[in-house]
């Protein structure tokens, strides 16, 4: 498993820790994105190509109406319509690199700005430690939670190669760039979470719903509902 190394360090704080899920060490902006009347309750989704994130949001949209915001789908969108950024976002996305984090961080931003919900699932972000301190410094806030889907490589790859929906880094080449990217920028913001006490690691092996058994408890136990 990919989060072998980080266990041997802290594996303790791997345990569920939902009272200490709501703590934030940055206030939040005076204007504008958290300008409503909700405190926005914002989970990072993280995990390599592959490991299963997308299919996990759906589910959780669907149980606790998260606004679910694909941070690689945001920038695909962005291709499609034909922006300045567009052309630069495709090249990036073809070699399995990441792109800029302001531009990917203001898109997420608009959406989040646009939306009613107080919600959100933000999928495949931060993918970097500079994705991550973007986030803060641009929207002002950090996470309540952080999951993150432990997939083995091999299991990955197959699933990428498998996906069939056209996307142009779904080819060998491509993912066997994206994994190393995965692995040397986005496992450093894994072990962030992991020893702040925000991460719930998930065993991404199985089934989608025996995957979703581990998922359900960790959002059942904040009853969204007497929120709302
Ligand atoms: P990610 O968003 O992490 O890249 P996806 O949710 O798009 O991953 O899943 C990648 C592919 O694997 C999709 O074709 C999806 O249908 C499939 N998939 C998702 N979860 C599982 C699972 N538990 N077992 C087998 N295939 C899965
Ligand atoms: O998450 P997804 O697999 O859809 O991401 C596809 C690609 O989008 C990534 O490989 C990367 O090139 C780009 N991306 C990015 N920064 C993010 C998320 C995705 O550059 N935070
Ligand atoms: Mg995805």
């Amino acid at each position: 498993m990919i989060c072998e190394a980080i266990d041997v360090v802290t594996t303790d704080v791997c345990k569920f820790k939902f009272w200490e899920a709501f703590s934030t060490e940055i206030p939040r902006k005076e204007k504008g994105t958290f300008q409503r009347d909700k405190t926005p309750f914002i989970t990072f989704v993280l995990g390599g190509p592959g490991s299963g994130k997308g299919t996990q949001c759906m589910k959780i949209v669907e149980n606790f109406g998260f606004t679910h915001l694909s941070a690689g789908d945001i920038l695909r969108r962005e291709i499609a319509s034909n922006s300045a950024d567009g052309t630069m976002i495709l090249d990036t996305i073809k070699e399995g690199k990441i792109v800029p984090s302001e531009l990917t961080v203001k898109l997420i931003q608009k959406e989040m700005e646009s939306s009613d919900n107080y919600k959100f699932l933000i999928d495949g972000f931060p993918r970097s430690e500079d994705n991550r301190i973007a986030f803060e410094q641009i929207i002002g806030a950090e996470p309540d939670i952080v999951l993150f889907f432990d997939c083995p490589e091999d299991e990955m790859m197959k699933r990428v190669l498998n996906r069939n929906q056209g996307r142009v880094d779904d080819n060998i080449d491509t993912i066997k760039k994206r994994l190393k990217v995965f692995s040397a920028l986005n496992l450093p913001v894994v072990k962030y979470y992991l020893e702040r006490g925000k991460l719930y690691k998930i065993n991404a092996v199985g089934t989608v719903d025996e995957i979703y058994k581990q998922v359900y408890p960790l959002f059942a136990q904040f009853n969204f509902e007497q929120q709302v």
